[in-house]
């Protein structure tokens, strides 16, 4: 049985392995970036479709040491890459090289495996493949760490946070399968409404809804890397559509809700929300998070408030972050509310003690997400 590897955000690893067993896949391990999961072709495509938490899945195939080019070289020729693309196809190879004394130039590390990749094809048909580094029909991904390389074929295509909604970008969104990470942390099934104060182009809500009406992210992209390969079994992907499909709802029996100060970030929002389908189960209104009240009775706030690494001045953001724990505790009594903090400082202006922290990449930012209870 092949061994795939779901990559994803640091900090994501304990929440992607529950959603993959979620999906019935129990032979998991979590490892450096992602989780490592024992299933067949059937379980990779279910990953891809449903995995709202997983960047990318890989299918790593070679593990060597090199010390120079020719090892490199010599190493990738060990594996029959004929068998995944036909001659006439496309490649496309994808390296990062860490603490590597030999292989410091990432790009000559990837030319070699492209090297010993197309050298295949053309020993075996006379006949190379081209290269395509934005849509191939096959990447290679390689990584190596000191002497150490891994190969991996990815069975994704584009990464799987690009869900196909996103028309419009604001300052510093969330990606999406950050955003489904940490609503899988806050414990959010589906069952409550979502209010964001500080929504920007929505994130937290399109995937709030996506999660409340049963809709795997998968089923609103164009296709996957697997598509491509040779050995695609067509009646097993349709059949994992079939069954993602079946359980969407059409109808939420409430609303979630979005509050910026920014106009145009509240245009985006509306735009990816409609591309996502969801436009109509989101109120978005233009007001300032300092006067808000809760717009129902009870739900679950999540906020990615502003911070100096990325937005705005560490200094005049203070304000906003007391301003903020003074909205969650006057206007939002009775709610759980989940704040992504990228500044222990700014946070520390919050003076509310979380109930728990959890530690996070948004990016190459480390962050917390903070949890607090309001009574
Ligand atoms: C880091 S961004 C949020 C990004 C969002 N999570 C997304 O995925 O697009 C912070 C947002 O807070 C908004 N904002 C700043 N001060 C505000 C305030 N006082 N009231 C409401 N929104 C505010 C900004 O306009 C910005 O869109």
């Amino acid at each position: 049985m092949p061994r795939f590897f779901a990559m994803t955000s640091r900090g994501l690893g304990e929440v992607l392995e529950q959603e993959l067993h979620e999906m019935g896949i129990t032979k998991t391990e979590r490892a450096f970036g992602g989780v490592q999961f024992e299933g067949n072709w059937a379980d990779c495509y279910r990953v891809n479709l449903r995995s709202r938490i997983a960047t990318r899945v890989l299918l790593p195939i070679l593990d060597f040491p090199a010390y120079k080019p020719e090892d490199l070289y010599n190493n990738i020729l060990k594996h029959d890459f004929t068998k995944y693309i036909k001659p006439t196809g496309t490649i496309a190879v994808e390296a990062s090289v860490r603490e590597s004394g030999v292989f410091r130039d990432q790009r000559f590390v990837a030319m070699k495996i492209k090297d010993a990749v197309v050298d295949q094809f053309r020993d075996k048909y006379e006949v190379r493949p081209d290269v395509d580094a934005a849509n191939p029909d096959l990447r290679i991904v390689a990584r190596a760490v000191n002497n150490g390389f891994s190969i991996a074929i990815d069975t994704s295509g584009d990464a799987l946070f690009k869900r196909g909604y996103r028309v419009g970008f604001s300052e510093a969104h969330v990606k999406e399968h950050l955003a489904a990470g940490i609503l899988k942390m806050a414990g959010y099934t589906g069952d409550r409404p979502v209010v964001d104060p500080m929504c920007g182009s929505g994130t937290f809500l399109i995937e709030a809804c996506l999660i409340a009406l049963k809709v795997y992210p998968g089923t609103l992209r164009k296709g996957f890397g697997f598509q491509k390969l040779l050995g695609f079994q067509r009646e097993a992907w349709e059949a994992e559509v079939d069954a993602a499909l079946e359980g969407e709802l059409d109808e939420l029996p409430f609303k979630m809700y979005g509050y910026d100060v920014d106009k145009d970030a509240l245009k985006t929002a509306k735009m990816n929300a409609q591309k996502a389908g969801v436009d109509e189960w989101i109120e978005f209104s233009r007001a300032p998070m300092e006067t808000l009240k809760a717009p129902v009775e009870s739900g679950l706030m999540v906020v990615d408030p502003p911070y100096g690494e990325r937005m705005g001045d560490k200094d005049l953001l203070l304000d906003t972050y007391k301003d903020l724990a003074h909205t969650m505790k006057v206007g939002f009594n009775g709610w759980d509310c989940y704040v992504l903090s990228g500044s222990p400082e700014l946070s520390a202006a919050m003076k509310l003690k979380a109930e728990r922290k959890f530690p996070l990449y948004h990016g190459p930012i480390e962050c917390r997400l903070l949890k607090y209870k309001m009574f």
